[in-house]
């Protein structure tokens, strides 16, 4: 069945690469020893989490004892946010972005809760966040700045290298959600002024509920999930042995696919955009004037529901989405679009399409054959409707 489907959602989640499957598979079966225990058994599983780590610090350009492997992204989030207001000395202030994921906006929203101050920065049409804006929102309380490398929904990159030189000037904390990043742009973290980077498996290649928090080593950082010494005392709690090892084959994959296989989903992206843009009239892209990731492309398409744009496409196998997968059902529009537009119209005509390493151009094709014919058709009855109207 997942072989007819056309899976263009790879920003939701990811197929699992053959090659993580099967270097997890041993840990799943006969390699179950506890990586704590202190016989040969258990060294064996001890070492194959430190491949992972060092694997996985290869794929950040940093060390391997800065990496602290998490339940996933959203526990990465919530852990550095958390640690940041509750050690960082300098106070209880933290700006971040409007656009930024549920995983970090909710946190922050928490944190209001608690007295603890949030600055929600704008951005504008393109999705781009006003540097300015950012420097000018640095008080001397501030404990951190969290802000999302790359958008979820639009692929819109926020100027990662000039957000962090103004934290480094400020000596303020910065802590970045890179969880769309890895295998899409390179990431070097050795001599950069990120203190801490949050990953997740699922979103390249990896097994679903295993992340990554990268700890700077110069970084005060405290977990909340108290317990035993695990992750060197960073986060307790018996390890995901097979899904880190998956997670660790995922990112020397991801290392090994930045080149080439980069540049032809690029090209995927680019040749779908192009196609959509000739073949379908009142068209747009989302974020089209900004640095974008090379595999997003959010369309915005006039007069059209997106709820029912995903449901004809949906009888054609095609896979994508409007707005997070991790709203999906809740009712609520973009809120990335919203901050864009200022208002909820381009989030209710807006399709995400998201292209990975296991795209081909056939499914390029189809699609381009399939999206025109479902916006006509959704356009058709949209006319009706509203003649309909009109008449009675
Ligand atoms: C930008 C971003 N941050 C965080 C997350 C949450 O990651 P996880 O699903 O591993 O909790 C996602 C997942 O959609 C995401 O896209």
């Amino acid at each position: 069945m997942s072989r007819q489907i056309i899976y263009l959602d790879n920003n939701a989640t990811t197929q699992l690469d053959p090659a993580v499957v099967e270097e997890m598979l041993p840990f799943l079966t006969e390699l179950y020893g506890n990586p704590s225990s202190g016989y040969q058994f258990a060294a064996q599983v001890r070492k194959a989490i430190e491949l992972a780590r060092e694997r996985t610090a290869k794929l950040l350009e940093c060390e391997p004892e800065e990496i602290v492997f998490t339940s996933c992204g959203t526990e990465s989030n919530n852990a550095a946010i958390n640690s940041a207001v509750q050690f960082e000395p300098r106070g209880k202030h933290v700006v971040t972005s409007a656009v930024e994921h549920s995983a970090v906006l909710r946190p922050c929203q928490e944190l209001e809760k608690r007295g603890c101050e949030v600055t929600f920065l704008g951005v504008d049409r393109n999705g781009d966040v006003d540097l300015a804006e950012v420097e000018k929102a640095i008080r001397p309380d501030t404990a951190l700045v969290s802000m999302m490398w790359a958008n979820n929904e639009t692929g819109v990159l926020f100027p990662l290298e000039k957000i962090e030189k103004i934290c480094r000037e400020k000596r303020v904390l910065f802590h970045t959600d890179a969880v769309q990043i890895a295998g899409k742009i390179p990431i070097r973290l050795r001599g950069s002024a990120i203190n801490f980077l949050s990953l997740s498996a699922h979103k390249f290649h990896g097994p679903k509920g295993v992340g990554v928090l990268y700890v700077n080593k110069r970084s005060r950082f405290r977990s909340s999930i108290i317990g035993g010494s695990h992750e060197n005392g960073r986060r307790a709690g018996t390890e995901n042995v097979a899904s880190i090892v998956g997670l660790g084959k995922a990112a020397e994959r991801a290392t090994e696919c930045l080149g080439e296989e980069a540049k032809r989903v690029r090209a995927m992206r680019d040749r779908f955009e192009k196609g959509i843009l000739e073949t379908i009239t009142g068209a747009s892209i989302n974020g089209a004037d900004a640095d974008r990731l090379p595999n997003t492309s959010n369309v915005f398409f006039e007069r059209i529901e997106s709820q029912a744009a995903l449901m004809l496409l949906d009888r054609h196998q095609i896979c994508c989405s409007a707005g997070s997968a991790c709203r999906t059902g809740s009712g609520e529009g973009s809120h990335v679009l919203g901050a864009m537009h200022g208002s909820d119209e381009r989030g209710r005509g807006s399709l995400r399409f998201s292209f990975g390493r296991f795209n081909s151009d056939a499914d390029v094709e189809k699609a381009l054959e399939t999206i025109p014919q479902v916006i006509a058709k959704l356009r058709r009855l949209n006319s009706l409707v509203t003649a309909q109207t009109a008449s009675a």
